[in-house]
């Protein structure tokens, strides 16, 4: 039988339907509040309520499960490549070997980004943050790809998607070959999605290049850990500009300026700076431990803690083991990790963090890597947002199917009652 919630307002009762989700996750289903009451629910930062159902991406923060279409994560970070959960995540089912090959090769056919996209990048100072970057190009893209996509048509929507993830991952390493004063490169079609990563952001014109296999099955990792994470703050911009009927380019341009923030994606860029200032200031994890714990005092510890996760975060799990084999396989010895090592240690039985369940987030991890593979610290936001557009495509995709309607929350006003018009002379 079905659940009913009632409501109690002004001594009248109102009746609500009650969804539950596969993994028994329970929502109200308050469409008709006000309506049927005049009253809306207030709940700022989102905390408490559903924006959609989803079919893509289960997460339960306080067992620190996340799964990709009903795969568990670890499993998918084991045994699968990025592609592979793309394709996953933004059609349903893991690809069959032919599928996958199909994909790649078709995301090949849009890897050549316009020329003139390089007028627009020229535009940029060098000292540009990659982020903004990337999200105006992303953005421009729309201009070089005016056809609206009809998301009813599943050949005009695959187009769509092998477009997005073929020009997005080009367009992505121009951000930091414009930062460095290198030549734009271009994608080697005879390579990998990940390889062509590495080779896009540091094969150079005046000599070979070849990327060490240990990295790029690093970041192939680091892609799939990050490839979606139901509705964050990123994920929900994309699917709530994508609600407007808004394209596919313009709504991911909205979720990488989302994901920029420094208490969403660019985290992993604020926790290695966090901890360089710590290095350059002696060292002095309590320091830091105490001026986190200050009410007075904004500062956070960067990476630690996270808005669903109250247990654990599986992701950093993973990371975290991935982050120890890519150090020893490099053999990399820096004092950064010293410090990263202390404040995990201590913050983890510390009252403050422990009453308050802050444990380290995917970022604290993901950022050390980024820095043993050479990555500047501008550009960790960047990969994130790399991994990430698996899970956008996927989101804005099922949004349009389902044909959701436009986002528009209500407010309750607090400001004056009508008042009388002052003439200027009288104020
Ligand atoms: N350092 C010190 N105190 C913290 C921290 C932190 N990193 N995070 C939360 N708190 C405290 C906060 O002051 C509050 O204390 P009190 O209850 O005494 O007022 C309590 O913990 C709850 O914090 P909140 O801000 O209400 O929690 P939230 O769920 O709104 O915020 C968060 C989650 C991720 C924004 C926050 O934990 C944070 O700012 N962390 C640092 C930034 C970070 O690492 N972000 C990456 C998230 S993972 C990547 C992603 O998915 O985007």
């Amino acid at each position: 039988m079905s659940k009913i919630a009632t409501l109690e307002l002004d001594g009248k009762k109102y009746e609500f339907p009650v969804i539950v989700g596969s993994e028994n996750e329970v929502g109200i289903d308050i469409n008709k509040l006000r309506d049927l009451s005049g009253a809306i629910t207030m709940d700022p930062g989102y905390k408490n309520s559903g924006s959609c159902t989803s079919e893509i991406t289960f997460l339960d923060g306080e067992e620190g499960i996340l799964r990709y279409r009903g795969y568990a994560i670890e499993d998918l970070a084991d045994k699968a490549d990025f592609l592979e959960v793309a394709f996953l995540i933004i059609f349903g089912e893991l690809p069959t070997k032919q599928q996958l090959t199909q994909f790649e090769n078709d995301i090949r056919k849009y890897t050549l980004v316009n020329e003139e996209m390089k007028n627009i990048i020229d535009g940029f100072p060098k000292t540009a943050h990659p982020m903004g970057v990337l999200s105006s190009l992303t953005s421009a893209l729309t201009a070089f790809n005016p056809k609206v996509v009809n998301v009813d048509n599943e050949k005009e929507m695959y187009e769509a998607v092998c477009k997005t993830m073929g020009k997005f991952l080009v367009i992505a390493t121009w951000t930091y070959r414009k930062m460095m004063g290198y030549p734009l490169n271009y994608y080697d079609n005879t390579k990998g999605y990940v390889e062509n990563f590495m080779h896009l952001m540091f094969a150079l014109p005046t000599g070979p290049y070849s990327a060490n296999p240990v990295v790029i099955d690093a970041l192939d990792k680091l892609f799939i850990l990050h490839a979606d994470h139901e509705q964050n703050c990123s994920t929900s911009t994309v699917r709530i500009v994508g609600s407007s009927h808004a394209g596919l380019f313009a709504s991911i341009s909205a979720g990488v300026s989302a994901l920029w923030g420094p208490l969403h994606g660019g985290a992993n860029q604020a926790v290695l700076e966090m901890l360089e200032e710590i290095h350059k200031n002696g060292g002095d994890c309590d320091k830091y431990m105490a001026k986190a714990k200050d009410k007075d005092d904004p500062f956070r510890l960067m990476g630690f803690g996270h808005r669903v996760y109250k247990n654990f975060d599986p992701r950093a799990r993973i990371i975290k083991k991935a982050a120890d084999e890519v150090l020893q396989t490099l053999g990399v010895n820096d004092p950064i990790l010293d410090i990263a090592k202390k404040l995990e240690e201590a913050a983890l039985v510390d009252d403050y963090f422990v009453s308050r369940k802050l444990y380290p987030n995917v970022d604290f991890y993901s950022g050390i890597i980024y820095r043993a593979l050479g990555i500047p610290t501008d550009m960790f936001t960047v990969m994130f947002a790399i991994g990430r557009l698996p899970g956008w495509i996927a989101q804005w995709k099922e949004m349009r199917i389902n044909k959701e309607p436009i986002g528009r929350p209500r407010q309750i006003y607090t400001g004056h009652p009508l008042r009388d018009f002052k003439p200027m002379n009288q104020r």
